[in-house]
């Protein structure tokens, strides 16, 4: 027995050293391949608060904490998704990542300006990195507790509630801090840009990012009502408070017309940068624009629009110009605004890093350059021999989900 004890030992050794060698050369290989690769955080403390997903179930979010010089820093970008304003419409989302925490993936790739990758993101890839999951439908602004239906509707008690969370986690000692988003993200990161900022106090920068948020009424052109309408649904049925909409604007017109960011991104006194395209193709191509169906293919496929159809897009990019050109004259916004059909700049590397360039930068230098006040930026393409856009083959064009609207 004695004898065979060094033989096993020295057999279990050999085996422990095998076995430690293999995971080691794993454990390098997936950081290598894998380091974007981020785990869910279920934020089960929030239910108590009232902060839940219209199914009822916790919020969450995706992080990875900040490294090297990073390590004081913090990048916030809430998810987006479209609305739901109605009972039938958000039913359809309970079942799924938009509606419950139970149906998100346990793990996000990140990229672009929450990519590790120093070369696609050198001026954000070692900060604290949080991808908001959304599951509330009201771009993170609903507060309507009545809940008689089963669907809930607590937009803002999850915004509330993953800040109170990253601030105990570090984000309060934050030198510098960006709050961002896409599309019906971008629409909450733009709502709640100041009160984000306001949670900083002692932090150097402060900063907003809107990708893709600008969401125009374009109130001399078809569809204004429609547009106008699912705002002021959004508004009703998840119950956004009226006094957290700016006073500024509230004051001015119905409160409904305040989702709308060109009546109160003038207000908004942290230093924001708008990511656009005159033609974003979730407004053309959906209901928001149309009613769908009649939209999709022209904006797929230029060659099957009716005359009427291109008229509509020419005066569309015209009046989303003129509105981020409005916005350009009276404040100091930055702003990225090419000419290519696309919704969405930071979900695909092509968008951030390589695809755009104006002034001789992409989205990625605009960004940063304007983020650490190397250079100011406000550019808007506008070439008058291409009233259409441009056609981007580089892009591969966002599927059409008709699920996403209201
Ligand atoms: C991310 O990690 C999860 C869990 O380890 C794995 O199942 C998934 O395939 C990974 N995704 C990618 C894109 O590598
Ligand atoms: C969840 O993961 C699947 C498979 O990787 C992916 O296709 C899908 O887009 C992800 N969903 C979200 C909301 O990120
Ligand atoms: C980082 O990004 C660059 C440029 O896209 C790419 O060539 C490189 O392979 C990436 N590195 C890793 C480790 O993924
Ligand atoms: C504001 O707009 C909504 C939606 O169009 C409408 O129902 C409401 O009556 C308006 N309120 C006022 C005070 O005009
Ligand atoms: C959608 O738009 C097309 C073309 O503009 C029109 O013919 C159709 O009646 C519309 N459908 C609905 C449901 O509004
Ligand atoms: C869109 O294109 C598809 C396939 O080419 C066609 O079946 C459909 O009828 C078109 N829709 C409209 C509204 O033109
Ligand atoms: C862009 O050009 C490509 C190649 O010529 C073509 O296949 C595609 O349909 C065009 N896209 C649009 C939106 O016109
Ligand atoms: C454009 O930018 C690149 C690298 O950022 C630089 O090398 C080049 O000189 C710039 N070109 C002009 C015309 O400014």
């Amino acid at each position: 027995m004695a004898k065979n004890i060094p033989a096993m030992f020295d057999h279990r050794l050999k085996l422990i050293i095998c076995l430690v060698i293999s995971m080691s050369t794993n454990i390098s290989a997936h950081l290598t391949a894998d380091y974007n690769n981020i785990s869910i955080t279920i934020l089960g403390s929030a239910v108590a608060k009232g902060a839940v997903c219209l199914d009822g179930s916790p919020p969450a979010y995706y992080y990875v904490k900040g490294f090297g010089d990073g390590v004081n820093n913090w990048v916030l970008d809430l998810e987006g998704g479209g609305w739901c304003a109605s009972d039938d419409f958000c039913a359809t989302r309970l079942k799924n990542n938009l509606g419950s925490s139970k149906y998100m993936n346990g793990t996000h790739e990140f990229g672009q300006i929450k990519s590790q990758n120093q070369t696609e993101n050198p001026d954000f890839y070692n900060w604290n990195r949080v991808y908001v999951a959304y599951c509330d439908s009201s771009s993170f602004m609903g507060d309507n507790i009545q809940s008689e239906t089963g669907i809930n509707r607590r937009g803002a008690r999850i915004f509330n509630a993953i800040m109170e969370d990253l601030l105990a986690k570090g984000m309060a000692n934050a030198e510098n801090a960006i709050l961002a988003g896409g599309s019906a993200g971008a629409l909450g990161a733009l709502f709640h840009c100041d009160g984000f900022s306001e949670l900083l106090p002692n932090a150097k920068r402060v900063k907003c990012i809107s990708d893709s948020g600008v969401f125009v009424h374009a109130v001399h052109l078809p569809g204004a009502d429609r547009r106008a309408n699912l705002f002021a649904k959004v508004a009703a049925y998840q119950g956004i408070p009226v006094d957290s909409l700016p006073s500024s604007c509230t004051s001015r017109m119905n409160s409904s017309l305040c989702l709308f960011p060109e009546n109160f991104i003038g207000d908004i006194k942290t230093p924001l940068f708008l990511i656009e395209t005159a033609f974003d193709q979730y407004q053309l191509g959906s209901h928001y624009f149309s009613n769908g169906s009649a939209w999709k293919n022209c904006t797929e496929h230029l060659e099957l629009c009716t005359p009427s159809q291109l008229q509509v897009m020419k005066d569309y990019g015209i009046a989303v110009r003129q509105t981020l050109q409005e916005i350009s004259d009276t404040t100091s916004v930055g702003m990225f605004v090419h000419s290519c059909l696309r919704h969405g700049h930071t979900y695909e590397s092509s968008g951030w890093d390589s695809s755009y360039v104006l002034a001789n930068k992409t989205i990625a230098q605009a960004v940063g350059d304007w983020f650490y006040g190397r250079d100011f930026f406000q550019e808007i393409d506008y070439d008058n021999e291409l009233p259409l856009f441009k056609n981007c083959t580089k892009l591969t064009a966002s599927t059409y989900d008709p699920s996403l609207y209201a």
